[in-house]
């Protein structure tokens, strides 16, 4: 064991220890098994006090979930020392779908008589080929729901094992499942609607003649990536940060910092996507229930796949594996899970001085950090990216297959859906993100302004009405730090630790910068989805730092009523100024359907920006070499 770091990445020998000293503690029970084990992160300021060569003892927390009842068991368990901490048992709640579980769900829906007949009626004999996708059930009020934890299954029909199922949805037949006791609970029909013919296979069998392929186009870096990693921990042009992986959030980046004069200058101790939710929105008893919570839900982490070289990742690729913990407590590695390499990206800057002739040019370059999660029927790409400049930017790209529904084409197609092919319409949909960004510009205690770019008023002081310029409010405390977007304000958020001046006598400042158009949640204020999902009604929100805030609605999703998380917290209405704040950004794309959607999504793009505003003194890539192989 002994890890070097307090954030070295989770190990397989760290979960072994963690199943041992639970079951020696009498804490699986039969047919219990693990929703999570993950490594319980330090607190800030026992990481800020660690110093090289301490001693390290790792702690994890586990979730247990002995039963089919709503009774759960949270463990903190020291793997260093192998001694149970804590633990704590947890009622009412329920842990993100079980993978053992849904895998049940399939198979047990199949078998039961109701659910048979259902098909026959829609002229299905043969059930092999049915596919059948367990959704989390939101809250909507069933019978079903209460007490239990369920998924809702819908169905849909393949050709063979290699079909793609989603084009034929079996529309009107949902089943509520009962994951704990493993049963049925109930079928219910609302009625035949024809099942569409045309198949929606993307293989290169089945979409017809091929395009002439591009000439090939090679990244090589004979000397190898610029950018080395040691254990967990990455160092590229300056920039030095620590690498982690969580089965809800995904990758997790700690400690991003910046070396400057000689010293780490820390900007981000904390970045990931702590929630994410996908808001359907067309009405009613077949659709309307559709909000998965596809980090708190299903988890980000637990759905990464392994990337191939020369298809996920192209160039100089340097993988890092992702262990978490299967069900049954043993180690689950995906191999792979995580891409790490250089991009170039253009210029970085570039002046020809048109007096004497002169032409000085930067090429840009960025590091690439990403991991590619597979939802069901969606896949999500997160790219983090570190440039030379100073900037940080997340990149979601979103692709995969839409979930879709059958009509009748005899009929009107659907309201709140497109048509995307014959009998078959994709619904309206969201996909919001929040970002959780602990930032410590400089040092922990942080102010957050909001920044408008906004016309001067007419006047004196303004006789040509031609004046503008930055409006700064502080947001000074919880209640009115939840905010959204303004993009004909050029709205920001401004991070700056007035205690740190750059070499202008300005405070050293990172924005927040949008970047990109995007939604809030569309869903009413009273709506299921806006009460489970309330950091997605507001674009930003800020808090003070306190480290059992971790996941914006709640620990426990799952068919939660609502009212976790930030809604909960913000209530205190705690003050920010000069304090260790956290911001809480919900991004994402209101997605209406296209055919070119269809039958596979070309990637669509949303994310953020972070930006130095002052934290150097001047252009921080002036320094780069000129590019002397290729030009000057
Ligand atoms: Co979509």
């Amino acid at each position: 064991m002994g890890a070097a770091h307090p954030l070295d990445m989770l190990t397989g020998d760290e979960v072994v220890a963690a199943t041992e000293v639970l079951k020696a503690a009498g804490e699986m029970p039969e047919g219990a098994f693990l929703a999570h084990v993950v490594l319980d992160e330090p607190a800030k300021d026992a990481l800020a006090a660690w110093k090289e060569g301490d001693p390290v003892v790792r702690v994890v927390r586990a979730l247990i979930v002995p039963g089919p009842d709503l009774s759960l068991v949270e463990a903190r368990v020291d793997v260093t020392n192998r001694t149970v901490i804590e633990r704590a048992a947890v009622e009412g709640q329920r842990p993100a779908l079980g993978m053992g579980e849904a895998v049940m769900a399939v198979f047990l829906t199949k078998e039961h008589p109701d659910y048979i007949a259902a098909m026959k009626k829609r002229g299905i004999e043969d059930l092999d080929n049915v596919q059948i996708d367990p959704w989390p059930a939101g809250a909507f009020g069933y019978d079903a729901e209460h007490g239990r934890r369920i998924a809702r299954c819908i169905s849909f029909l393949r050709e063979n094992d290699a079909d793609n199922g989603y084009a034929r949805p079996i529309e009107g037949v949902i089943v509520h499942f009962d994951m704990g006791r493993g049963e049925v609970i109930e079928v219910i029909d609302h009625g035949v609607t024809p099942i569409p013919s045309a198949h929606a296979r993307y293989d290169v069998d089945s979409v017809g003649p091929l395009r002439t392929a591009p000439k090939p186009l090679e990244i090589t870096q004979p000397e190898g990536p610029s950018f080395t990693v040691t254990g967990n921990r990455i160092e590229w042009q300056k920039w030095s940060l620590r690498v982690s992986f969580d089965p809800y959030e995904g990758l997790v980046l700690h400690q991003i910092g910046y070396e400057d004069g000689g010293r780490v200058r820390p900007i981000v101790h904390r970045a990931s996507i702590a929630e994410m939710v996908v808001p359907y929105g067309i009405p009613g008893e077949l659709h309307g229930w559709k909000n998965a919570f596809d980090a708190g839900e299903w988890g980000l982490g637990r759905m990464t796949q392994s990337l191939e070289l020369g298809c996920d990742c192209l160039g100089e690729i340097t993988y890092l594996d992702a262990t978490m913990a299967n069900e049954q407590g043993e180690p689950w590695v995906v191999e792979n899970a995580i891409c790490l390499h250089e991009e170039d990206v253009g210029i970085s800057w570039k002046h020809v001085d048109l007096w004497s002739g002169s032409h000085e040019v930067r090429r840009n370059r960025r590091l690439v950090i990403s991991f590619i999660a597979t939802v069901g029927n969606y896949e999500y790409g997160f790219y983090w990216y570190l440039y030379v400049d100073g900037t940080i930017q997340l990149e979601v790209k979103l692709t995969g297959i839409m979930s879709p529904m059958a009509f009748d084409p005899a009929g009107d197609p659907p309201e709140h859906a497109v048509v995307v092919a014959p009998g078959v319409a994709a619904p309206v949909h969201q996909h919001m993100f929040c970002a959780r960004l602990d930032l410590d510009v400089d040092g922990a205690a942080n102010r957050v302004e909001e920044i408008d770019v906004v016309a001067a008023p007419d006047g004196e002081a303004n006789a040509w009405s031609n004046a503008f310029g930055p409006v700064a409010t502080l947001l000074d405390r919880e209640g009115m730090a939840q905010r959204s977007v303004e993009p004909s304000a050029s709205r920001s958020w401004k991070v700056s630790n007035p205690a740190v001046r750059n070499g202008l006598g300005q405070p050293v400042a990172y924005k927040l910068n949008p970047h990109m158009s995007t939604p809030t949640l569309l869903a009413g204020p009273e709506s299921s989805v806006a009460r489970r999902a309330t950091f997605a009604r507001h674009n930003l929100w800020v808090t003070p730092y306190s480290p059992d805030e971790r996941r914006p609605a709640g620990e426990y999703p799952n068919q939660s009523q609502g009212g976790e998380g930030l809604p909960t917290w913000t209530q205190a209405d705690r003050p920010l100024t000069d304090t260790d704040v956290v911001l809480w950004y919900s991004f994402g794309v209101t997605h209406v359907p296209r055919p070119e959607d269809w039958p596979v999504m070309p990637v669509e793009l949303t994310g953020f920006l972070l930006q130095p505003v002052g934290f150097f003194d001047r252009n921080p890539a002036l320094d780069l070499p000129p590019p002397q192989d290729h030009c000057g």
